[in-house]
């Protein structure tokens, strides 16, 4: 999305009164500026003090932790809470059971309306436990990548945290991927084990997700077992002796399992991103820094009080859904919110209904669910009672400041906190956000950093860093925090040279940055090849993969285009091979095929001929221009080996 509206001299909303007043709200955990920034100072001076004492008071731990923190960017060997031991299920279910087992751990809302289920900590254990047992009868050991493939139901819960019981890796893939995407996945991670379900249900239509696994499944030799939820109870088809039931299974095992100690740093999961290049990234997340930061973001971004509803509406597939959904609520104990349906199902209003029908105190989505939802009028959402609501945030790509505003007033009715967080697959949790009664804001900036994030704005070109307040430049961190990603699976080398080595000594996140007079940050959007079309995370290398793959393409050149609904678009360029043709319908579908629906592009050029420099490389920077109409921006075209080839394809988009 185009960030140059961003004005940084943007007017200040205050924190809202009423969160403020204790007879109308909790007491904040944080209430003043002066509050934050004193313990953000003492987080970033002595983050050993700092993160020590949070990490014993939040997390329980089997045995205690010597080293606070070790290792560091300069060699990529960040580790926390050394000899430190401990289970996430544990510090996620049991411990809430034992002190309140009738307390409700998720609200499922189910696809259809009035299909809501709610499941208490009590309950939770015992699933969580009995299909442990499943999974270890099965083979399922400490240290196994499993990969879930499954729809936002509560047994997708239950699956990440059997896993977590037993020290088992999971591999979460959005359902929304291919058959050929989720393949890669398994394959890089050699998954013995893959948990699913027979379909999905979401906004009306069912998909049958169990023949897209075993459409998968072709090519990986490595798969023993498919364990099968039955969400719709169709027929789907069974390979014996690889697929075996849930329903059934679970039967058999008893209603407890004890957790598997692990140590601090043992991965808790790893979960494929995009990057740069074509080859997703298995981001892999440690068991006790990542709990950590989840719980302890959940707790002060979200100001977090014992008795509130909490709607994360991402799906467990990305990381929002991991961290916001899963495993920050249910490591403080709360109450959250799983929902499976679309926002505009069966009407626009579905997202109110379901706050008023369950009194939610904290909402969060993202800024594409709020355009969408703001084209259909404020009338789908005044005739709901919101009163419940305290804090309305937004996440996974820039928000533009009207829709800002409009989130404010509509949704929030001006006496909300809305918080804009910034955060990343790698960083685990939030790492820019404002704290909800402490920190004023400002429409489309995310704000100031979260405890021990120590931000610093470089000069993309030198590498040096601005000191002044206003800066412009690229975003890095200079110290590590507990849930930063502590490497790619089976690849630390692009870890290394992805992260840590574009400026030395710095965690490089590929947002460039804005930060203004008052400390403020204005993330402006991606610096590498990475797109965010509707808050999802696609690389453009990717999807010219796709499209290479088809046998009548000879070239692709992927852009990301500013949009006004889905924040970018993505738009391509294709050359066929001679004598070949196709249409852009089948280019579509084949990229549907290869990566998943949602990385479709909105329009497909087939031209004759793409810009190039004359050693060859594509200009993608020209195509950019073309699509956005600033053909008198072109800048220096002296590379350009034709240049007759511009008008030529400012008449193909303009005919298109
Ligand atoms: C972008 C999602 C602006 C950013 C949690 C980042 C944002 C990428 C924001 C990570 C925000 C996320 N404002 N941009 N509040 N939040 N982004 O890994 O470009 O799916 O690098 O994690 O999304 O996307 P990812």
């Amino acid at each position: 999305m185009s960030t140059e509206y961003l004005s940084t001299e943007a007017k200040l909303y205050p924190v809202p009164k009423r969160l403020l007043d204790p007879s109308l709200s909790p007491t904040p955990h944080i209430n003043s500026i002066e509050q934050y920034k004193k313990l953000y100072d003492e987080s970033i001076k002595n983050p050993i003090g700092f993160w020590g004492k949070i990490a014993r008071e939040t997390l329980t731990w089997v045995t205690p932790f010597q080293t606070v923190f070790s290792g560091g960017f300069e060699h990529g060997n960040i580790a926390w809470f050394l000899e430190g031991r401990l289970n996430a299920a544990y510090n996620c279910v049991d411990r809430h059971a034992i002190k309140n087992s009738d307390k409700v751990a998720i609200i499922y809302e189910a696809d259809e309306p009035g299909q809501d289920r709610k499941i208490t900590y009590g309950e939770l254990l015992r699933d969580v436990c009995r299909f442990a047992n499943v999974l270890k009868a099965h083979g399922v050991k400490k240290g196994d990548i499993v990969t879930i493939y499954m729809p936002m139901t509560p047994e997708a819960v239950v699956a990440f945290l059997a896993c977590a019981r037993l020290g088992a890796v999971h591999s979460v893939v959005f359902a929304g991927f291919s058959a050929e995407s989720l393949r890669g996945r398994i394959q890089d991670a050699s998954s013995k084990f893959v948990i699913t379900a027979d379909e999905s249900r979401r906004g009306g239509k069912t998909i049958n997700i169990k023949n897209i696994v075993d459409d998968a499944l072709k090519e990986c030799s490595t798969v023993e077992r498919v364990f099968i939820f039955r969400r719709t109870s169709s027929e789907v088809s069974i390979i014996t002796p690889r697929d075996v039931w849930w329903h059934e299974e679970i039967e058999k095992y008893r209603p407890y399992c004890s957790p598997e100690i692990v140590n601090a740093e043992d991965p808790l999961f790893l979960l494929y991103t995009s990057g740069s290049t074509g080859k997703p990234k298995g981001i892999l997340h440690t068991t006790a820094g990542y709990l950590l930061s989840a719980a302890t973001t959940f707790k002060y971004v979200f100001d977090y009080h014992e008795g509130d509803t909490f709607a994360c509406m991402a799906d467990i597939g990305w990381v929002t859904g991991h961290t916001y959904i899963i495993y920050g609520p249910l490591a403080c104990g709360g109450t959250t919110i799983l929902f499976e349906s679309t926002p505009l199902y069966p009407t626009p209003s579905r997202y109110w209904e379901v706050v008023a029908k369950h009194k939610i105190t904290h909402f969060y989505t993202a800024p594409t669910a709020i355009r969408l939802l703001r084209r259909f009028g404020r009338e789908h959402i005044d005739c709901h009672d919101l009163s419940s609501l305290r804090i309305i945030g937004s996440v996974g790509e820039p928000i533009d400041p009207d829709s800002w505003k409009w989130y404010n007033e509509v949704v929030g009715r001006n006496v909300c906190s809305v918080i804009d967080t910034y955060w990343q697959t790698e960083t685990g949790s939030t790492i820019i956000s404002p704290l909800p009664c402490a920190i004023s804001s400002k429409p489309g900036s995310a704000t100031l950093p979260f405890f021990g994030i120590d931000l610093a704005v470089l000069d993309s070109t030198t590498g040096g860093e601005i000191k002044t307040t206003e800066a412009e430049g690229v975003l890095a961190i200079r110290q590590p925090w507990p849930s930063i990603a502590r490497t790619i699976y089976n690849d630390h080398n692009r870890y290394f040279n992805t992260y840590l080595k574009p400026y030395k000594g710095y965690y490089f996140t590929g947002d460039s940055v804005t930060r203004d007079r008052d400390g403020y940050y204005w993330i402006r959007g991606r610096v590498d090849d990475v797109i965010n079309v509707s808050g999802h995370r696609l690389s453009t290398a990717e999807i010219e993969s796709a499209l290479i793959f088809h046998p009548s393409v000879a070239e692709a050149a992927v852009i990301g285009v500013p949009d006004d609904l889905t924040g970018q678009s993505i738009q391509a360029f294709v050359t066929l091979k001679p004598n070949c043709s196709t249409d852009v319908n089948d280019l579509i579908l084949q990229v549907r095929k290869v990566i998943g629906p949602f990385a479709a592009p909105k329009k497909i050029y087939i031209v004759s001929d793409l810009p190039k420099t004359r050693s060859g490389k594509i200009m993608r920077r020209i195509l950019r221009k073309i699509i956005c109409d600033e053909i008198d921006q072109l800048g220096d075209l002296s590379t350009l080996s034709d240049p007759n080839l511009i008008n030529i394809l400012v008449d193909k988009v303009n005919n298109s």
